[in-house]
């Protein structure tokens, strides 16, 4: 049986972005850090890096954070950018304040585009990140596709090809496949991920995308009860959803 592993109680606080270890030897001195209810003196004890010691922890009385190794779904509203650099409403805006302290940092598993919607990943675990975006995993994505010309009817043979090559790339992209939804809507899954990838195929076939949604990553679909703007951390079920294909 692997053996958990333990963290200096200050050390997991300052971490997880509750302050400085300074900081929080205050704060453990004033009280505001709990286990099972009871303050705790000694914040320099280790604790084992469990969810079962994170339920029993308390700061303020609210409960911790999630612990480091955490992934979330958020809906992505359109209008805001993944990164953590660009000017703008960033999707990092839509998480509490303290989590952008956070050491490992939260990162967008992957990217949507600003006017894009949807299913949009967040991680702190590289391990979990890479096998997500690995291009020798091929995850599935499915695209909700709101079109501004009717469908001419070849696309979805076009797309399924393995031949279409977009503008400015050298290698064509793989068998992408196309669910007629109307004359004007489709859900398109793709299993890789290049540069504004459903815009610039329906672009190649003549049409224009007015609208576009993620609806699904790998066997992960976004809950109908999840409004734009919210997120929640996966359970080990819905993680092992994503990577199921
Ligand atoms: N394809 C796009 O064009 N945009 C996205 O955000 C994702 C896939």
């Amino acid at each position: 049986m692997s053996k958990v592993p333990t963290v200096r109680l200050d050390k997991l606080l300052t971490n997880l972005g509750y302050g400085s270890r300074r900081e929080m030897h205050i704060a453990g001195r004033h009280g505001r850090i709990a286990m099972d209810g009871a303050p705790l003196a000694d914040i320099e004890q280790r604790v084992p890096l469990s969810p079962e010691t994170a339920a029993r922890l308390t700061f303020d009385g609210e409960p911790l954070d999630p612990l480091p190794g955490m992934a979330l779904m958020l809906n992505k509203p359109v209008g805001v950018t993944c990164s953590h650099k660009d000017v703008g409403p960033l999707v990092y805006s839509l998480l509490p304040e303290r989590w952008r302290r956070r050491e490992p940092a939260v990162s967008a598993v992957g990217r949507l585009d600003k006017d894009t919607s949807g299913l949009l990943l967040l991680t702190d675990d590289g391990a979990f990140l890479h096998q997500v975006i690995s291009p020798r995993r091929h995850i599935p994505k499915r695209y909700l596709a709101t079109l501004a010309r009717p469908l001419r009817g070849d696309e979805g043979a076009i797309f399924a090809s393995g031949e279409l090559m977009l503008d400015s790339e050298d290698k064509p992209l793989l068998p992408a496949f196309l669910d007629v939804l109307s004359d004007t809507e489709a859900a398109l899954t793709l299993t890789e991920g290049r540069y504004h990838q459903v815009r610039r195929m329906f672009a190649a076939v003549g049409n224009h995308v007015t609208a576009l949604h993620r609806e699904s990553v790998g066997g992960l679909k976004l809950p109908d009860d999840l409004a734009p703007g919210a997120f929640r951390v996966l359970d080990a079920q819905e993680r092992a959803a994503v990577l199921a294909v």
